[in-house]
């Protein structure tokens, strides 16, 4: 009796131990596409007349074969040699399919697991559905692209058409609206290996203050002249109204001033200037988040002059130079003011201390140029600067005055003298073969020139190209900070 206990126990462990060892069908994953059939084999080394055989889709009972009409669904059968036909595929049928042999005593059943996944291509429905989202700055943007399809798809996201990389596939964004420029048309991507990838786009709008620029506020004109105040509107969601003021008051139009408006370039027209249309004018454009202001100068003073680089006419000698510049002026020009100094910083960016402890006193010397007499537009001038000490750097700013007044200055202008005969060059000179080089300026007055960071110089182009990392970098965070909470 007990050895009988024994054989038992031995037989169940075997059994559970190697449970798929009397099939003589092997476990299968039938990948596969709608409408197919398939058949899913169920079938033993000696299979025995009277067994009894069930199926099961995932742990549900589908089908027995006591009671073979029974109980399977529509589309499913159950064949005499016990294999499971799944005919017309849908995307419900995608699951694990189980066959259990159900063997007389003292064996108990045996199973085997078979999978049919149903491929469908990937399918995507938006967040928010109609693909459209406008929030304010400061908000918060939640988009997503949801799928479906057979194996599950992967996402990828591309912004305005460039990849957004650090999503993990993430099939929901959500960041806050903390610039403007992170609105744009966010893509998604779904992608399973099935037919072709979905595509579905997501419009994010996100409201602020208008934003204006212009290319050029500085406008030169001369009585009688054409002039043309220009002011982009680079943003304005919600839509902003505009207007053009002089000291406070919007400016009044008639058939000489006239107002134009093309796609998003606002410009106040004047066609023929009189002497009391020079001054100061602000374009504002304002909507219910802000507004933003432009000022522009229509002025008869000469634009700033610049300095042109040609070796054949830069004549240098160890003590003369010759310095050639150009200046837009629609009147005589009477003077110009040519500002000289030695330079004795770095023409790389210099460093820090070095620059404090190495600037010996170092004052601007002026020398007035007499005007032409041409009427322009166009000025040129050639100037030979004499007195001059050998194999030394030196920095230049021109000036100009017509009867309107005084230019801002131009860019500053670096050249070098040749080495002066019988005196032996400095060893550490950097500069024994500079070419004239033409350095951006801001606009500052040439009577305060003495500041070295007359330098620097910041327009709209290079701080937009800044913008661009930055925000990517508010974007990760914001998303980074939703991945965490
Ligand atoms: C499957 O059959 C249905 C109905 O006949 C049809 O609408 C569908 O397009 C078919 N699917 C494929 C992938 O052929
Ligand atoms: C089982 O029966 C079906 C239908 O007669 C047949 O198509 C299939 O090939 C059989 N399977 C095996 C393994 O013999
Ligand atoms: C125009 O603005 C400039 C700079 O703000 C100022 O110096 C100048 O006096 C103004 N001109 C007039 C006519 O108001
Ligand atoms: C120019 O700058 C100096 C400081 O370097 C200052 O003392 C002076 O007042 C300024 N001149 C004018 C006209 O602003």
């Amino acid at each position: 009796m007990k050895s009988f206990t024994y054989l038992i126990l031995y037989i169940l462990a075997q059994n559970s131990v190697n449970s798929e060892k009397p099939f003589k069908s092997i476990p299968v994953t039938v990948k596969t596409y709608e409408n197919d059939t398939v058949l899913l084999p169920c079938y033993m080394d000696e299979m025995e007349a009277k067994l009894r055989v069930r199926w099961y889709k995932d742990s549900k009972l589908l089908g027995d074969s006591h009671t073979p009409h029974e109980i399977l669904p529509p589309r499913v059968r159950m064949h005499t040699n016990y294999s499971l036909q799944v005919d017309q595929l849908q995307a419900q049928d995608t699951a694990d399919y189980t066959c259990e042999i159900i063997r007389p005593e003292p064996w108990g059943p045996i199973r085997q697991t078979h999978s049919i996944e149903v491929q469908y291509s990937p399918t995507i429905k938006t967040i928010p559905e109609d693909g459209f989202l406008e929030v304010r700055k400061g908000e918060y943007v939640d988009i997503g692209c949801e799928t479906s399809g057979t194996p599950p798809p992967i996402v990828d996201w591309r912004k305005n058409g460039e990849a957004m990389a650090l999503l993990e596939h993430r099939s929901r964004i959500r960041f806050r609206a903390e610039h403007r420029l992170l609105a744009g048309v966010y893509e998604c991507l779904a992608n399973n290996g099935v037919g072709e990838p979905a595509r579905a786009t997501i419009t994010v709008v996100i409201q602020d203050a208008p934003v204006v620029s212009s290319e050029r506020v500085y406008v030169h004109t001369a009585i009688g002249l054409r002039a043309a105040l220009a002011a982009k509107l680079d943003f304005a969601v919600p839509p902003a109204r505009t207007a053009w003021y002089r000291d406070g008051r919007p400016v009044k139009t008639d058939d000489r001033i006239v107002q134009m408006v093309q796609d998003n370039t606002h410009q106040l027209i004047f066609r023929n200037v009189r002497k009391q249309d020079l001054g100061n004018y602000t374009f504002r454009a304002e909507n219910k988040l802000g507004m933003a202001d432009l000022m522009f100068r229509l002025t008869g003073v000469p634009n700033a002059a610049s300095f042109k680089v040609d070796v054949a006419l830069n004549k240098a000698s160890a003590t003369s130079f010759t310095l050639i510049w150009e200046v837009d002026s629609y009147s005589t020009i009477i003077e110009y003011n040519l500002w000289l100094r030695p330079y004795y910083g770095r023409l790389a960016t210099p460093e820090p201390d070095s620059f404090t402890t190495e600037t010996p006193v170092n004052h601007w010397s002026k020398i007035v140029v007499p005007g032409d007499s041409s009427d322009g537009p166009i000025h040129s001038q050639i100037y030979t600067v004499r007195g001059l000490t050998p194999s030394t750097v030196y920095e230049a700013i021109v000036t100009s005055r017509n009867r309107f007044g005084w230019s801002k200055p131009s860019s500053i202008l670096h050249f070098a003298t040749e080495p002066g005969a019988g005196r032996t060059l400095p060893s550490t000179s950097d500069y024994t073969d500079i070419t004239p080089i033409l350095e951006e300026s801001e606009s500052e007055p040439p009577h305060n020139i003495s500041h070295a960071q007359i330098l620097g110089h910041v327009n709209e182009m290079s701080s937009g190209a800044r913008e661009t990392p930055c925000l990517a970098a508010i974007l990760i965070i914001s998303l980074l900070i939703f991945h965490l909470s």
